[in-house]
């Protein structure tokens, strides 16, 4: 299944990835810069991605723990998720998300 990652600088990356693993497993895999410094455990929120308007809703919701984790990420917004918590399924083919900007891109507007 496909995934198609929109990075920082606004270029796509597609990446390749199968049932089963962590969009965030497969963000690192294709060189995004998703630190998952918790390892999934939602104790961070290193792993920040803005998924695509017309993907979010067939995402399964996010959890309490994930939405109060998600209020501290930099660059938040109405469509983010931890890519750690969410799992791989072949109904997610075509799957786009992009990579929040870090604060320091906030900053500059
Ligand atoms: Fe830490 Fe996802 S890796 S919350």
């Amino acid at each position: 299944m496909h995934v198609r990652f929109i990075t920082r600088n606004g270029e796509t990356v597609e990446a390749e990835g199968s049932a089963g693993t962590s969009l965030l497993e497969l963000g690192q895999a294709a060189g995004m810069p998703l630190e998952g410094t918790c390892e999934g455990q939602m104790a961070c929120s290193t792993c920040h991605v803005i998924v695509a308007q017309e993907w979010f809703a067939q995402l399964p919701p996010a959890s309490e723990d994930e939405e109060d984790m998600l209020d501290l990420a930099p660059g938040v917004c109405a469509t983010s998720r931890l890519s750690c918590q969410i799992d791989l399924v072949d109904e997610l083919d075509g799957l786009t998300v992009r990579i929040p900007p870090t604060s320091h891109d906030m900053q500059r507007g």
